[in-house]
């Protein structure tokens, strides 16, 4: 039975220190929310890939803070346990110190997230800095970063030669000196994500990262079996809600074109016919 106590950011340092791991999904809207928190689900994630699997585009780049903040409101709606963390779409952090301040202020104020995700290091080093001086805590991302999708060239591993790895581990240290809470690794090698994790204090949360990761995280989509298109190899699905989803559709139609549902119900008709009198 999970603890419905209500994760707040000490707890997951907690959990590194006693070596028990983390659990985390994304949830773009209410009802999922909902159901991953009843789940015991630790970290809730508002992410940015709610342009792909939701809004249908390639990459998450279009996504706006606008949009962010929508759904991110509607995600803590759902949530009482989890720790609801959103992520700074492209460009919001990137211009400035201040307009990051103030773009992660609207995600807390406005969409009632707990925290917020930056992608990378560098000057995202300095924003984490300041976001927290300001008392908003930040979750750092390493690896493949999907808002650097051309410059990277596709969404491949990262990190492989040990010059890049060496760079990572560097960009982990800066960013846990700048307070950051925890660090997403996404697409590395295992032994660079198991080296990270034992030099840093702040918990890892890897995806395609290997197992030495103080905790996971997955698009719910994926896993889920919701999203259509190819997902990564390293994705495990837990079920194939997309298939049942498409065979209810189908059931629901069928019924309606041969006059299946709704089924006429003689006492509820009698008693409309009757309120009209
Ligand atoms: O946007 C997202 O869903 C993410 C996860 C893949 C970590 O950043």
């Amino acid at each position: 039975m999970t603890d419905r106590k209500q994760v707040r950011l000490p707890d997951l340092e907690a959990k590194k220190r006693r070596g028990e791991k983390i659990a985390m999904l994304t949830a773009y809207d209410y009802t999922m929310a909902r159901l991953l928190d009843r789940a015991g689900i630790d970290i809730v994630l508002v992410g940015d890939s709610l342009g792909m699997v939701v809004l249908g585009y390639e990459t998450t780049l279009p996504v706006t803070l606008d949009a962010m903040v929508h759904h991110t409101r509607a995600v803590s709606r759902g949530v009482q346990r989890a720790l609801v963390v959103a992520d700074m779409p492209f460009l919001t952090y990137q211009v400035s110190v201040e307009e990051a301040l103030h773009n992660a202020g609207r995600l807390i104020q406005e969409g009632g997230a707990a925290a917020v995700k930056l992608e990378g290091g560098g000057a995202s080093v300095e924003a984490t800095a300041r976001l927290v001086e300001a008392g908003i805590p930040v979750m750092g991302h390493l690896g493949l970063l999907p808002q650097s999708v051309h410059q990277l060239g596709g969404f491949r591993q990262q990190a492989k030669l040990e010059e890049d790895a060496g760079r990572l581990l560097a960009d982990a240290q800066a960013l846990e000196e700048a307070g950051a809470f925890a660090l997403v690794l996404e697409s590395i090698p295992s032994a660079v994500a198991e080296v990270a994790t034992a030099n840093l204090k702040i918990p890892t949360i890897g995806i395609g990262a290997g197992p030495h990761c103080d905790g996971q995280v997955l698009v719910s989509y994926d896993m889920l079996g919701l999203s259509q298109d190819a997902v990564p190899s390293f994705v495990r699905r837990y079920t194939d809600l997309g298939e049942q989803v498409a065979a209810a559709a189908q059931a629901y139609a069928e019924d309606v074109r041969a006059c299946r549902f709704p089924e006429a119900s003689p006492r509820v008709d009698a008693d409309l016919v009757a309120g009209t009198k």
